[in-house]
């Protein structure tokens, strides 16, 4: 089976309601610039330019833009390394957050970790962060401890996050109703 089946229902195209189009694609560096801008914009640490380029030729990492009619209105990224996901970024440009683009763009990363036979996910999030918190709650992931100033900028402290056995059918159902309550919003039209 290849990548593009196995991901089947991840890379669509969508119409949403207000007749913008909205696709999940892997991120190339043409797409560096809107990328960098765009994580400025969302997060108060950054990476420098030459990191985004460095972890495109990275064969352990995976990067996703989502794009609203062309434009980079979100990316994501993760690395896998053996039977272990982490993700690293994931940011939607403040004006088109609570559309089900941060759940699509998890989503994406989530079934890329399934293909390169992750069985569990993992991330930090700041613990003030509820709007991070309630998606990947949504997207299975429990809290299982706490690194106390782990952000070097606020001293906060980040909330460390797993979701075990995504390789299991009980994972494979979460996922599609996860993929079900966006398509109620934005019904898929075509495959890319
Ligand atoms: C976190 C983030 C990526 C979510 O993106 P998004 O496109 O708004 O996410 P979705 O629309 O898919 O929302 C998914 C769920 O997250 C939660 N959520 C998102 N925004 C929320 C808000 N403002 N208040 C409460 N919950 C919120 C909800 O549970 C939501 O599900 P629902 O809409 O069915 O209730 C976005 O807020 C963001 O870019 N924040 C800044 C960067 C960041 O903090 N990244 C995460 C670092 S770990």
């Amino acid at each position: 089976m290849d990548n593009q089946a196995l991901i089947e229902g991840v890379y669509t195209t969508t119409h949403r309601p207000d007749g913008a189009v909205c696709r999940i694609r892997h991120m190339d560096t043409a797409d560096i610039v809107a990328v960098v801008e765009l994580e400025r914009a969302c997060f108060t640490t950054h990476w420098p330019v030459a990191t985004y380029q460095n972890e495109l030729l990275n064969p352990a990492a995976v990067y996703l833009v989502a794009e609203l009619d062309g434009t980079v209105v979100g990316f994501a990224g993760m690395w896998v390394s053996a039977d272990e996901a982490h993700i690293t970024l994931l940011a939607v440009r403040s004006e088109y957050r609570r559309k089900g683009i941060g759940t699509r763009l998890l989503i994406g990363l989530l079934e890329e970790a399934r293909y390169h036979g992750a069985t569990a996910a993992t991330l930090e999030v700041r613990k003030s962060n509820e709007c991070a918190l309630g998606m990947y709650h949504a997207a299975g992931f429990v809290e299982t401890h706490e690194r106390p100033g782990y952000y070097s900028d606020t001293g906060e402290a980040a909330v460390i996050m797993w979701v075990y056995d995504i390789q299991s059918s009980r994972y494979t159902a979460l996922l599609g109703q996860l993929r079900a309550g966006l398509e109620e919003r934005c019904p898929p039209t075509s495959s890319v």
